[in-house]
């Protein structure tokens, strides 16, 4: 289905998303405290699995804001992923990697609208009206820290120099009627803002929407430029403007659109404890500690809000597993092509590998001694590719990198282990990796970079693969439904005939 104009805020893209049939709304009335997550979880073990809309909670008649929920928001639907990224839904997965590749280096800026053209400020409750406490919020995992709100969310903060505006997908826990947490990891952007700030003894002013187009998960969910707004990204991908609005708590700009938006303030050195939080390894991540403490002092809401919730699980019920491996690949690619790697046909981060973390491999045609080795060394550490990934895999450019069996069979066919696999020590790792134990040895961590193409000293003396012949393929190809063959003819990359 195609469309003249962008996704413009959440209830378009639900509307998209039911004409493509990927909607499921639940009338019933679901408990948030884990039921909703174990639902998510379930149905997400399909692939492709749909959006799940909980229009009632079981604890709805307490809360004055009439929230409904969004669970499994893109989960493993490539076509739901292509729609949020403004593609065809039925482009291939190897196209969708390409073309978000283009697009993530794209920037149009943020448009400010005037407060009545924001549907987000319709209800506003500010001070002692407000308690988050009576809200849904829900609590996903039986060993969480607490309820969580805002997972596939958008936190809004200002650089304390430079006065840009960063837009980054982090958690929030529930801490009491005006209080939340954030989490947020080493070195995260608002991490940086808020330690800048509270060197100088000044509150943190910071916004998040907790329930926005999935867009907003998508981009926040990535590591940008320090000096650039996500918001112009977003723009970037749409090719439009995103519409924001001034906050009234704070002069951030907030997602004018959003469904839900608080805003607030963090004082200097205000944290309470926070977590644990059952992590997309499908791991809780570690205890918990001490993390920066919103004050809330706004909450301003559509009618009917809609709360956007990302599990975090093992595959493929993750949230963020399909879409961040696309958008990790798209960038892994984009950083090989502004260093001028030549021959790279594809890259792809597998989903069920920590969604997208652990594994990339890089298709390529191997054109002077070395290429591979170089290839695999340079994946494993440029930006995109190089926190957290374990196993970087280089194939020739028959195989098709998104093709596990194809994948499979290369590592099977052209690599022998003790010539083909390298490691690195020591390399950018994360305290979420299970793997490394004791945990205090994280977060530092090692990665192997194994050599799957043909070996370049015999590239044309080696055992030639089985391959059909071109003319062959055309013909047979021709005639599949004269032949009562159903479905597309698959699409094959090597044939007998290429030299
Ligand atoms: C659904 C989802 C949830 C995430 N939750 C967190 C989180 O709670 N804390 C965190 O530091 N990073 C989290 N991340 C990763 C950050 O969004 C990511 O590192 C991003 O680069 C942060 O933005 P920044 O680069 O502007 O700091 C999450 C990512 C996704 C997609």
């Amino acid at each position: 289905m195609e469309y003249d104009s962008p996704v413009t805020d959440l209830r378009e893209w639900l509307r998209r998303v039911d004409a493509l049939g990927e909607l499921v709304v639940i009338n019933e009335p679901v408990d948030p405290d884990e039921e909703m997550a174990a639902i998510t979880y379930l149905v997400g073990k399909e692939q492709g699995s749909p959006c799940l809309l909980f229009e009632r909670s079981d604890q709805s008649a307490a809360d004055p804001l009439g929230i409904r929920q969004l669970w499994n928001i893109l989960g493993s639907s490539r076509r739901r992923i292509a729609l949020t990224m403004e593609e065809d839904p039925e482009i291939s997965l190897r196209d969708l990697i390409a073309r978000a590749k283009d697009r993530t280096g794209l920037r149009v800026p943020p448009k400010e609208v005037s407060r009545d053209e924001a549907p987000v400020l319709t209800n506003t409750l500010t001070g002692s009206d407000i308690d988050l406490t009576s809200l849904p919020i829900p609590k996903h995992w039986p060993l969480d820290g607490g309820r969580y709100a805002g997972t596939g969310d958008a936190v809004i903060t200002r650089d304390p120099d430079n006065g840009y505006l960063n837009v980054g997908t982090y958690r929030m826990m529930l801490q009491g009627p005006r209080e939340v947490n954030l989490f947020l990891s080493p070195g995260k952007d608002a991490k940086l803002h808020i330690e800048r700030a509270w060197k100088r003894n000044e509150s943190v002013p910071v916004a998040a929407a907790w329930g926005v187009d999935p867009l907003f998960m998508v981009i926040g969910g990535q590591a940008f430029a320090k000096n650039v707004s996500e918001y112009e990204f977003l723009g970037g991908v749409k090719g439009h403007p995103v519409p924001v609005v001034r906050g009234t708590a704070t002069d951030l700009l907030v997602p004018a659109a959003a469904e839900i938006v608080i805003e607030g303030e963090i004082p200097p050195n205000s944290v309470r404890h926070e977590g644990p939080f059952g992590e997309f390894t499908g791991y809780y991540g570690h205890e918990g500690g001490d993390c920066p403490l919103v004050h809330v002092k706004a909450i301003h809401y559509r009618d009917d809000p809609i709360l956007t919730n990302a599990l975090m699980a093992d595959y493929p019920s993750c949230e963020m597993a399909d879409f961040f491996a696309i958008l990790r690949s798209a960038r892994i690619w984009g950083d090989l092509e502004k260093l001028g790697l030549p021959g790279i046909a594809g890259v792809y981060s597998h989903p069920a590998a920590a969604s997208g973390f652990a594994m990339t491999v890089i298709s390529l045609e191997q054109r002077y001694p070395g290429h591979a080795s170089q290839a695999l060394s340079l994946a494993a550490q440029v930006p995109g590719g190089a926190y957290y990934s374990k196993w970087i895999i280089a194939v020739d450019h028959d195989v098709d990198p998104t093709n596990i069996n194809e994948v499979l069979w290369a590592l099977s066919t052209r690599c022998a282990p003790r010539d083909d696999i390298d490691i690195l020590r020591d390399t950018w790792s994360t305290w979420l990796d299970p793997s490394q134990n004791p945990p205090e040895v994280r977060p530092y961590g090692s990665k192997a970079l194994i050599n799957s193409c043909t070996d370049h000293r015999h590239l044309h003396t080696m055992a030639r693969r089985t391959a059909l012949r071109r003319e062959i393929y055309d013909r047979v190809s021709s005639r599949w439904h004269e032949l009562g063959l159903a479905g597309e003819v698959p699409p094959v990359r090597a044939f007998a005939d290429d030299s």
